[in-house]
This record gives structure tokens, C-alpha cells and sequence, in this order.
């Protein structure tokens, strides 16, 4: 049984391309073999699929993702796995032109067609076409396909060791290295986690390893293969489409003007031959309606190479808006191009697409916007159909290892987790793969924009031109292929090479410095921005994720992005760019003070255990304590120095960063169940990170209404790639942590948020709101003890406030010190602050105001020191609704947690929120996916921090 086989139809594109005079030969699916010479290892194997797959399909090897394998699979990396179909049938008597298109090949292959080599391939993230007439004439009988694949980590070490592969470059007008520097790079700069030289082979990066992940470093044909014929002289087979639409005049870097047209322009690309005066006929239609918007022909058609294009105007109001979650709706519209020649059509492509404008800003403050009170510097926010909004969400990396098992529905449940948590925005990492179609489209449907990237990350990269050219294809490929989708938000050459590669070899490699920034321009500003300008004009580029701005754009210039890296960044009081931010000293995790002030913050964050039951799916029984082994080695913060199952020191540290924030903050788990311990040690540890995140996101939204104007949080990370400790809110399997409970807690449009500095005694309480237009409403403050009485007279705070916070702004509704408070003891005291307020969500201006409500609190002592009572807390379910209520019968309690078994995906409508004695709310619980037959909720059940430390 192939788990992953769910997959195989949603992976298929959207209907293979209709058309004249063509034989499509699908490949996908069962009938193929994967084998190993050197190993005498031969098993059945499917297409798209990789090695290590179809050998734990084969039961060759045991779960991937089970205890240590991550280091003791290194054998499958390590060798060649070639991949075989059965023999092809349903070939056409009568072709012309034979194909074999390749969706996509991991990585490194050498392709023979009826034992004929026909091609060998080098990038993960390249379609490949080959013509094979010639090699189909020669074969006697039924043709196969066989793909070699070579071992990643042997074949980067190989290229790694050549001496030419660095400087080969054949321009003579580039700088060449120094004749004592090294082909390696200069020490110390490139990230390296389990396996060496990633940076020299197009592959997912961290297929070699990172700080949350395994090094499996799989290999196969991970994208659909099909045999294409054509059975006349003219046909086109449409391989990629390059469909952009903008408003008259929009140029990536400038803001879109709302009053122009819409351009819509359409790129075919194509295998096989057009008649040189194709006519193009386009079909756009509103896809709930079913209006037809337009349907006629396009202007200025023109075939160059292997694509054909043509543009066509639409009238600036005549389609409705695409708007992101919590700002509108998601119209969608098909958009269907037909090539047309002597009156027949030879090829017809349908997209689904929608009409908006995403930009980033990052322009200069003007005089206008100092006067408003922002802070001098540049901008740096994104603005949609026009419109500031403030960006809320997080980093999502790869969901798996094996891209081949990513199923359909399981990104649906992520995807709906995310709009679920409030989240409006996704950073797709760039050291993943370019995000298939089928993820961009849940997006589309969803409203979450996808901020995406190229896939270069902490590392410097090769600028001899075989590199360059293969880079090159690549990016074409990707922009095009993506630009279609309305959640598509921008591209970013890599990350954190400007901010951390560049400054690291400032410092530890001066002497090659300037020749290093020379090879970053080269690849990310000179090769990489006019390639995205080509191919879209929708879209805003940079160079690299966390950054300071350009200084200036001009596309005539040999580097036509001119960076502001650190030039007035010393400045007091300017503001450049965006910020990135980690501190692994707990002591100063909720030092506000201490937290960046920058116009967006992409990228913060820290560690945390999964949940017991997660943990279950992949280590034995045995190893369920903090620090077995097993865990240990499973924890890649600090990079994993596998496959040493003996080398506990980089892991014991991160390790120790989690027990040391629980200890300082948290009371500290004392079950003398060993389990239940471990399971208490885990969720402490959560605990922890989603305080930490709270405190940042509420600093960092209440940016939106100070100098710095801060316009967007994404933390790091969503979600999980496996069972392990990691930056993640949401676990391997889509179970919630608690992280992901608060986020959309506190990422609600209207907040209210203390603010307490624990060395000055200063507490203010702040209402933030990202809606449009002004709200209004009140603030309640009670003080209360741990057992829920009143403290007399409010310990002197006034019951309640009322305010108005403006657009996108803050506004501070108390200010006070704990010294001030009369509070018989700070250990035995809550704040609950409850706010009301009326106003309209975006694009709701004209509509009913809505009523928002939130609820935070604050004690004036860390939870490890709060005199807790048992809160006695009960229970029940309602059996026809499906709503489980919680009652605290006798104190206040504090992050009142509800857990559920293994077996069920989903989340409850909030948890780990407080409940004062008396209070009963009722949950629902949103399933995604029961394996249970509905037995899951007699496992339902709650705890709050009362519980942490009973036996
Ligand atoms: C390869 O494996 C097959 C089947 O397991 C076995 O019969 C054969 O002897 C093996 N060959 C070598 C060279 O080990
Ligand atoms: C392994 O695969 C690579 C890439 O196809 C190829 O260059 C190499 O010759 C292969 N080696 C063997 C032993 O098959
Ligand atoms: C939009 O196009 C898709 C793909 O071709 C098709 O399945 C769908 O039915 C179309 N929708 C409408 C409303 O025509
Ligand atoms: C933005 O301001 C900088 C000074 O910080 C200046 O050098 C640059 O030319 C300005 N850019 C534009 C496009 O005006
Ligand atoms: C200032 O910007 C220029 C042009 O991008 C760059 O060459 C220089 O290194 C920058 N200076 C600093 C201190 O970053």
C-alpha cells in the first residue's frame, strides 16, 4: 500500500492541454521499478515518486521519520537509484515529433530512452523537455524509460573539490578570486547543517539538512512525466503558460496606479511548431457567476522561440477585486487562451486567475507621511489593490522530506489552519522547492498571500556561467509558472545573505569582501531581477529576505538595483527595512525593549517540544523521556552533526534553551508517571514559545501606530517538516500546538495588550487595530485574586476606559507602575482586561459595524511564581452539538487547555485562554480528518497550569 497515494490525482496539472493532432502518453502511476546495482536492490516504484518512498513502500526500509533514520538512511543518499518504466504502449504509427517532458527530475540524472542516452539533467526545480524522434525510430519493440539518479552529497562533494568549479567563469571582465583563495569559500560563512556543499547543486536546500529538519537528501522523478507526440507538422504542445495582469503602466517597483486599465498578457510556452501567424483568442469568466467578463481576440500576438504571446486591455472597474482574508472576498476567473491557425484550434489553456495588485513598498518617507508622525527612512510594507494593511502570519517551510507524499487534503487542512488562525500572509521560505500549483491555488481560494522566494538561503552561491545559466532557466520557468495566482505577493532572491552571508564575510573575510558582494549582485540583482522584470510586471523583487531597501532602480545600469545595505541604517530615529530576529538568552525573552524596531519584522521566534502524541508516531516507548537519546539527536537546533549518534553537543544546547525558559518562567513539571512528565516538560516548553511570540507579535503590531509605522509580523515558523523540536505552531500531522491557539488569538483585527517592563515596574495597556477606519469601544480592567475575589477597590485601577483607535494605529488606554497598584500580594492578583468595540472590517465600510471583543491578561508575577489554586475544573460534552464546555468551579484558570488523542486532526474554536471561577465556555472542535470513527472525544480532555506540577 503506498501511503502516499492520495496524491497521485491532485498532483496531475489541471487537465492535460487539449489538442490537434497529438498522443499523450501519461507515465504516471504504478508499472515502474527502482533499482540499485551497487546495492542488488530492485522494487516496484511509481512515478512521481523518490527512492526512499518506493523502498519503505517495498518494505525494504522501516519509517523514514522513525527514531534515528535520518542518520542511518545515509546509505540511499549515498548511492544511485535508477528508476524504469514498463514498456510504453499506446504509441502513435504516425508522428512527426516525439517528446518526453519532464515536470520535474531529483536531481542529478542521465536519461536513456530505449536504452538510447537522450539527456542528463542538473536542477530539481527545471521542467525538462527532450526531443526523442530519433532514439523512438531506432527502437526494436516497446520503448522504456530508464533515469539514473546520482547520489547528491557524492556529486556536491565532487563539485565542491574541482578546482575550476568557482572561478570558471568565462567573463573576463569579473573579478577572479585571488590565486590564494581557496575554490571553498572563505571559513565560517556558509550555514552548513548535516551535509556539506549544498550551495553548488540546484536541490532543496535543506534536503541536506537544517535547524528543524532531517538530511535525507532523497532522489526520484518528483514530478509528473508524460510522452508527448505530434501527429502534424503544426501543433503545440503548451508546457507553461506566462499569464500577467497589471494595470496599464505598472512597473514591479513602482506603485500601480488604481485608475489605469487592466493589461492582461498572456504567454504560451509550447513544444512543437506554429504557423508564424497564430491568432490568439482569450475567454476571461467570472467563475462563480459564470459571466463571460471579455471574449475576443489579442493584440500585438507575436511567437518568439517556444512561447507565443498577445495582451488585451479590460476596463479599470469591470472586474471585481481579489482581496486577501479579512479584506474582502477571492473572485476567481478562468482565463482561457486559444491558439488559433487557418480557422482550426491547435491549442487551448485555461488558468484561474483573479485581478489585483500587490506591491512592495519601499520607498522613500516622504515630507507627507513625517508630518503624519512616521519616523524618516524608507518604507517597507505591502500594499494590495492600493490599500496599506498590516501583514499577519508566519514562515512556511516544506511540509515533508518527500515532497511525493504531500497530499492534497493535507495542505488543505494547513491552509485552512492558517486562514483559521487569523493569518493573512505566508513567507515561502527559500530553501524549499517552488510551491506547487495546487498549493498557490488553495491560496488563491483562501486569500493568503504568498510572499515567495528563490531557493538560495544562508549560503553563497557559484557565479560561473554553467551555474548561472542553469539558475537562469529555473527562475523563467518558476515566475511563469506561478504568476497566474492572485496569492502570489513577491519574489525575494534568497535569505539571509544580505543581512547575515554579507556581514559575515565583512567580518570574517574582508579581504574577499567586496569580490563576495561583487558575486551577490551578480547572481540576485544582475541575472535574477531583469529575468523576473521579463517574465512580470505584477510582481516586486528584492534581492534577499531582510533587508534595508535600494537606493535606486535603473534597468539600463549592469547592476540595476543599487542596495542601501547599511548606509544610514546609524541614523537615530531613521527606519529602513525589515528585521529578523532570534535570542536564544530566555532571561530577556519578554524584554519588549529588546525586541527590534524596524517597518516589518519577517522572521522571529524559538523552539518548542511537539505534543506526547506526536512524539508517539515516531519514537519507541522507551525513548519518551526529555533527554533520551532519541529526542536529543532529534533536535537540529543547534545543525545536527549527523550521522554521530554519539555527538550530543549541539542538540544538548538547544535542549538546555528550552529546559532553562520553562525553569525561569514556568512552575516546573513533577508527574511521577514518567510519561505524563514528559508530556507536562513538552507542553511547558510550548507554553513558553507562545508567551514569547505573543509578547513579540503585540510589539510588533503596536509598531503599526508608532514612528517606525510597522506594517507586517510573520514568526517562524507554521509548520512542522517532522516529529521534532522545532520553531513550528503547527505539528507534523496538523495538530496544534499551543502557539498556533495564540497567534490567532492575538492576531484578531482589534487587540488589547499589556505592556509591562519588569525592571521599571512600568505597565501600560494598548488597543491595536489593523481595520481601515477608526473603531471605537471600552476597555474593562478587574483585579482580581488567584481564587477570583475582587481585589478591594480595583487595586486602585479605573474600571474601564473608553477610546477610539484609528487606522492601522494603537492608542494607549492606561499607564501606570506596579508600585502604584495597591495589590495585597503580586503573586496572588490577576489584571483581566476585556475590550469592546465597534467598527468595519475592510471593504465593509458600507455595510453593519461588527462588534469586536478580546480578552488578555497580565500578572505582575511570572506563572512559576503565581500562588495557583486548583481551579476544579470540569468537563461535559454535548453530544449533539459537539461542543465539549469547560468549567472552572473554584479559582482562576490559566491556560486552560484542552487536548484531544491521536487519531484526529483539527482544533478547537480557542484554547489556552483563562477562566475566572464560575466561568463556562462552551468549544467547538473543528475536525479535519478522523481515523477514530468518532471515539476521539471520549479522549478529550483538560488541564490548566494548576495541573503542570501534579502528580
Ligand atoms: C542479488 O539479489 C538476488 C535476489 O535477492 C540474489 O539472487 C543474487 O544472488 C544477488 N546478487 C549478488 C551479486 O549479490
Ligand atoms: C550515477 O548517476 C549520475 C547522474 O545520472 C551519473 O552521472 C553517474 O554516472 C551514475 N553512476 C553510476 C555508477 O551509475
Ligand atoms: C475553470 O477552468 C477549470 C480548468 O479548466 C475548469 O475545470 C472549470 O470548470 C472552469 N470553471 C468554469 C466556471 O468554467
Ligand atoms: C532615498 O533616500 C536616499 C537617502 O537615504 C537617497 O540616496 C536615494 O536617492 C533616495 N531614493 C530615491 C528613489 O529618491
Ligand atoms: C552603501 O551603499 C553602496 C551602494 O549600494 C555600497 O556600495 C556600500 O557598501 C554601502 N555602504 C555600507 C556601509 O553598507
Amino acid at each position: 500500500m503506498h501511503p502516499w497515494k492520495q496524491l497521485l490525482l491532485g498532483a496531475i496539472p489541471s487537465g492535460l492541454p487539449t489538442a490537434l493532432g497529438q498522443n499523450v502518453i501519461d507515465l504516471n502511476g504504478d508499472g515502474w521499478t527502482v533499482s540499485s546495482s551497487a546495492l542488488n536492490i530492485t522494487v516496484p516504484g511509481r512515478v512521481p515518486s523518490q527512492a526512499h518512498l518506493d523502498l519503505f513502500a517495498a518494505g525494504v526500509i522501516d519509517d523514514p521519520y522513525h527514531g534515528l533514520n535520518d542518520f542511518n538512511f545515509r546509505w540511499i543518499a549515498n548511492n544511485n537509484w535508477t528508476y524504469t518504466s514498463k514498456p510504453i504502449q499506446g504509441l502513435s504509427n504516425d508522428s512527426k515529433t516525439s517528446w518526453l517532458v519532464f515536470n520535474g527530475l531529483d536531481t542529478f540524472t542521465t536519461i536513456q530512452f530505449c536504452g538510447e542516452e537522450i539527456a542528463t539533467t542538473d536542477n530539481q526545480f527545471r521542467q525538462y523537455t527532450f526531443d526523442i524522434s530519433d532514439a523512438l525510430k531506432n527502437c526494436k519493440g516497446s520503448p522504456t524509460v530508464s533515469i539514473n539518479f546520482g547520489s547528491c552529497p557524492k556529486i556536491a562533494n565532487e563539485i565542491a573539490a574541482d578546482p575550476n568549479s568557482q572561478s570558471k567563469s568565462n567573463d573576463s571582465s569579473r573579478p577572479r578570486k585571488k590565486s590564494n583563495s581557496p575554490p571553498e569559500w572563505p571559513a565560517g560563512i556558509q550555514g552548513v547543517f548535516e551535509l556539506p556543499n549544498r550551495e553548488y547543486i540546484r536541490k532543496e536546500q535543506s534536503d541536506f539538512g537544517w535547524d528543524w529538519g532531517p538530511a535525507f537528501s532523497p532522489v526520484g522523478p518528483w514530478q509528473n512525466v508524460y510522452l508527448v507526440q505530434s501527429e502534424t507538422e503544426r501543433s503545440a504542445y503548451v508546457v507553461n503558460t506566462g499569464f500577467d495582469i497589471y494595470r496599464k503602466g505598472q512597473i514591479n517597483h513602482i506603485a500601480p496606479d488604481q485608475s489605469q486599465p487592466w493589461i492582461v498578457n498572456a504567454s504560451i510556452d509550447f513544444i512543437g511548431s506554429l504557423p508564424e501567424q497564430p491568432s490568439l483568442s482569450i475567454e476571461i469568466k467570472d467563475i462563480q457567476s459564470g459571466d463571460i467578463l471579455k471574449s475576443e481576440s489579442l493584440d500585438n500576438v507575436a511567437v518568439v522561440g517556444q512561447a507565443v504571446s498577445g495582451q488585451m486591455t479590460v476596463d479599470a472597474d469591470a472586474p471585481r477585486l481579489w482581496w486577501p482574508t479579512g479584506m474582502g472576498s477571492q473572485p476567481l476567473y478562468n482565463v482561457t487562451v486559444t491558439i488559433r491557425s487557418d480557422g482550426q484550434d491547435v491549442a487551448t489553456v485555461t488558468k484561474r486567475t483573479a485581478f489585483r495588485t500587490i506591491f512592495l513598498n519601499q520607498s522613500n518617507i516622504t515630507e507627507a507621511q513625517i508630518a503624519q508622525g512616521i519616523a524618516p527612512g524608507a518604507n517597507w510594507h505591502f500594499e494590495v489593490n492600493g490599500r496599506e494593511f498590516y501583514a499577519k502570519g508566519s514562515n512556511i517551510i516544506p511540509p515533508d522530506a518527500f515532497w511525493p507524499r504531500v497530499t492534497e487534503a493535507k495542505m488543505k487542512r494547513l491552509f485552512d489552519a492558517v486562514v483559521a488562525g487569523n493569518q493573512n500572509m505566508l513567507r515561502v521560505w527559500s530553501s524549499s522547492i517552488y510551491l506547487p500549483d495546487f498549493m498557490y491555488d488553495l491560496a488563491d481560494e483562501r486569500g493568503v498571500l504568498l510572499w515567495s522566494e528563490f531557493q538560495f538561503s544562508d549560503a553563497l552561491y557559484p557565479t560561473d556561467q554553467p551555474f548561472l545559466d542553469n539558475v537562469a532557466a529555473e527562475v523563467v520557468y518558476n515566475v511563469r509558472r506561478v504568476n497566474h495566482h492572485p496569492s502570489l505577493a513577491l519574489w525575494a532572491g534568497g535569505n539571509e545573505i544580505e543581512s547575515l552571508e554579507l556581514p559575515t564575510a565583512k567580518k570574517k573575510a574582508p579581504e574577499h569582501y567586496e569580490f563576495l558582494v561583487g558575486d551577490y549582485e551578480h547572481l540576485f540583482i544582475s541575472l535574477i531581477l531583469p529575468l523576473v522584470y521579463e517574465n512580470t510586471r505584477s510582481i516586486s523583487y528584492m534581492p534577499s529576505s531582510t533587508n534595508n531597501g535600494y537606493l535606486k532602480v535603473d534597468l539600463s545600469a549592469p547592476v540595476p538595483m543599487v542596495e542601501r545595505y547599511d548606509n544610514g541604517t546609524d541614523q537615530e530615529g531613521y527606519y529602513y527595512g525589515d528585521t529578523d530576529y532570534y535570542n536564544y538568552d530566555s532571561s530577556v525573552a519578554f524584554d519588549f525593549e529588546g525586541y527590534p524596531v524596524g517597518r516589518f519584522a519577517n522572521e522571529f521566534g524559538y523552539h518548542s517540544m511537539p505534543s506526547l502524541q506526536t512524539w508517539q508516531q515516531a519514537v519507541d516507548e522507551e525513548d519518551l523521556h526529555f533527554n533520551s537519546s532519541t529526542i536529543v539527536l532529534r533536535n537540529h537546533h543547534y545543525p545536527a552533526s549527523g550521522p554521530d549518534t554519539h555527538n550530543y553537543k549541539n542538540a544538548s544546547m538547544g535542549m538546555a534553551e528550552m529546559t532553562l525558559a520553562v525553569e525561569r518562567y514556568y512552575p516546573i513539571p513533577n508527574k511521577d508517571d514518567s510519561v505524563a512528565n514528559f508530556s507536562a516538560w513538552c507542553h511547558a516548553t510550548q507554553l513558553f514559545q507562545a508567551d514569547m511570540y505573543k509578547s513579540e507579535i503585540q510589539f510588533y503590531r503596536r509598531g503599526s501606530g508608532m514612528p517606525e509605522r510597522q506594517l507586517g509580523s510573520l514568526y517562524w515558523q507554521l509548520e512542522d517538516i517532522w516529529q521534532a523540536p522545532t520553531w513550528a505552531g503547527i505539528e507534523y500531522d496538523g495538530r496544534w500546538k499551543v502557539l498556533h491557539y495564540t497567534a490567532r488569538d492575538i492576531y484578531q483585527p482589534i487587540i488589547v495588550s499589556p505592556f509591562w517592563n519588569s525592571s521599571t515596574g512600568d505597565l501600560s495597556v494598548y488597543v491595536t487595530s489593523d481595520l481601515w477606519e477608526t473603531a471605537h469601544g471600552n476597555v474593562t480592567f478587574k483585579w482580581t485574586d488567584l481564587s477570583g475575589k475582587a481585589i478591594p477597590d480595583n487595586a486602585g485601577t479605573p474600571e474601564t476606559k473608553s477610546f477610539s483607535v484609528g487606522a492601522l494605529n494603537t492608542t494607549c488606554v492606561y499607564n501606570t507602575n506596579i508600585s502604584k497598584i495597591t495589590l495585597p500580594s503580586v503573586e496572588d492578583a490577576v489584571l483581566i482586561v476585556q475590550l469592546t468595540a465597534e467598527g468595519h472590517l475592510p471593504n465593509k465600510e458600507h455595510e453593519a459595524a461588527t462588534t469586536f471583543t478580546h480578552r488578555n491578561q497580565f500578572t505582575p508575577a511570572y506563572p512559576k511564581d503565581l500562588a495557583l489554586k486548583d481551579p476544579q475544573l470540569q468537563l461535559s460534552r454535548d453530544a449533539e452539538s459537539s461542543t465539549f464546555t469547560v468549567e472552572a468551579k473554584s479559582a482562576v484558570s490559566l491556560y486552560t487547555w484542552l487536548d484531544y488523542p491521536a487519531g484526529v486532526v483539527g482544533y478547537f474554536e480557542d484554547n489556552s485562554f483563562m477562566l475566572a471561577p464560575g466561568e463556562k465556555r462552551s468549544l467547538t472542535f473543528f475536525v479535519q480528518k478522523d481515523e477514530t470513527g468518532g471515539k476521539w472525544v471520549d479522549g478529550v480532555t483538560v488541564r490548566s497550569l494548576w495541573d503542570q506540577t501534579t502528580s
